[in-house]
């Protein structure tokens, strides 16, 4: 039943149903069930054509919103729109586009009603970044910058921005929590401190701004279709697609980066989360947006840690292949250990992860199986 509506300023009538205020589960399940005569919520999705952006426009579009993605395709397959349009079910307008272009920008923001920004959209792979630190502060925080220049003129000022565990940087004990001390070992790591306190600074400038700072730990795995996933270009420098590789053979053997850390077996320890999972979380964090202002930095992880060799037999419980591997030094900039607490995102958002290792690890290797079928 539709109780009354509001009106969302600068943008488009929304209809408000009055449990919608109260728990974000029920809205996300209304926000499902669109009512007859309410205007669908709109929702710019930067980097929608990459890998938790794609997850994250399907589970857009099965939870009902309409949505725009925007992407430059400089580390994404210009396939992956039509994989989300079968997957969602719905057709999807794609705007071929660079976050650092403030006047295409204001073009897209004239011609579409925006009601929120998931920003996905940036540089990711860490190795390799301290060698080229201005392309990276150039692409992701320029690119943020211009983006909230536009939507702050356009007044759409929600945003879900893409941060990540390694703002807690090399000191703190885990489960590592929201209000730790945070720092960073690497330009990609500063660009998302950065860009987190550029966020903070605007939602604390002006009152109307509502920013999740959403903290990924280790997302791995694909949707279970084996449509989208994880394609990295060349040699991946992450050990889920790494293995990967090495169970479709197309790499020797894996590298264990390090075997004498202080964990159980002496392996690093990492969050790992299903894709999916993730995506699910920025379906919370924006229902959670539309009531609530300022900007809060939220964990997104499972709140378990695996070791290097648990994922290793996972995967080949998954793929029934042997990984073979060697043991070489550690890797500069590793920690031993890296896991979240989770009990923020549990309160503010209601969201648990609900897949396993074990689920990873199959859905990844369903999709590694299918590209070369795709
Ligand atoms: P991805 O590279 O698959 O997706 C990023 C997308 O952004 C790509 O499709 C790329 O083409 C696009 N893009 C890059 N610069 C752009 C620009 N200037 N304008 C328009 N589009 C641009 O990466 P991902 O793994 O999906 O990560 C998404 C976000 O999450 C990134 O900001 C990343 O830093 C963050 N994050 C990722 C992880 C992870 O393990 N994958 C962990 C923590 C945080
Ligand atoms: C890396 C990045 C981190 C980023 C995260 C998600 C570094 C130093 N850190 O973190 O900034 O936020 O990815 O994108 O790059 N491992 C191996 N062999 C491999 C690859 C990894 O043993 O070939 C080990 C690592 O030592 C680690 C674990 O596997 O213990 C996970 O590694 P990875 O997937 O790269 O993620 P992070 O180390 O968490």
């Amino acid at each position: 039943m539709v109780n009354h509506f509001t009106w969302n300023p600068g943008r488009v009538i929304i209809f408000v149903y009055k449990e919608a205020l109260t728990t974000p589960a029920l809205a996300h399940r209304q926000a499902k069930t669109k009512a007859k005569g309410a205007i669908t919520m709109a929702i710019l999705v930067t980097g929608g054509a990459g890998y938790i952006g794609s997850h994250t426009c399907v589970e857009l579009l099965e939870a009902g919103y309409d949505i725009i993605l925007l992407d430059n395709f400089s580390n994404a397959k210009r396939s992956v729109p039509d994989h989300i349009r079968t997957l969602g079910g719905r057709d999807v307008e794609v705007c071929e586009a660079d976050i650092l272009d403030e006047e295409g920008l204001h073009s897209l923001f004239s011609r579409r009603s925006i009601d929120a920004v998931i920003h996905f959209a940036g540089l990711k792979a860490v190795g390799g970044c301290a060698q080229i630190p201005l392309n990276y502060y150039y692409n992701n925080v320029a690119g943020t910058i211009s983006l909230c220049r536009v939507m702050a003129t356009r007044g759409c000022k929600r945003m879900i921005f893409s941060s990540s565990a390694t703002v807690y940087g090399d000191s703190n004990t885990v489960p590592f929590k929201e209000d730790y001390p945070t720092s960073a070992t690497n330009p990609y790591a500063m660009c998302k401190l950065v860009i987190e306190h550029i966020l903070r600074d605007i939602a604390a400038a002006d009152s109307e701004w509502s920013v999740a700072l959403l903290r990924y730990f280790n997302p791995i795995g694909a949707h279970p279709s084996g449509l989208i996933g994880e394609d990295p270009n060349g040699i991946p420098n992450n050990l889920a697609p790494y293995i990967a590789q090495v169970a479709a053979g197309k790499l020797p053997h894996l590298n264990v980066f390090g075997d004498d850390y202080a964990t159980r077996d002496g392996t690093g320890i990492r969050d790992y989360l299903h894709v999916s999972d993730l995506a699910n979380g920025h379906i919370r964090a924006l229902v959670y947006s539309e009531t609530n202002r300022g900007a809060q930095a939220i964990n997104l992880g499972t709140g378990a840690g695996y070791s290097v060799l648990e994922v290793i037999r996972a995967f080949e419980r998954a793929c029934g292949k042997e990984i073979p591997y060697q043991v070489t030094g550690r890797r500069p900039g590793d920690i031993a250990e890296c896991y979240a607490d989770t009990e923020k995102a549990q309160t503010l958002l209601q969201w648990k992860a609900r897949r396993g290792l074990d689920e990873m690890c199959a859905d990844m290797w369903n999709f590694a199986a299918k590209q070369d079928q795709i």
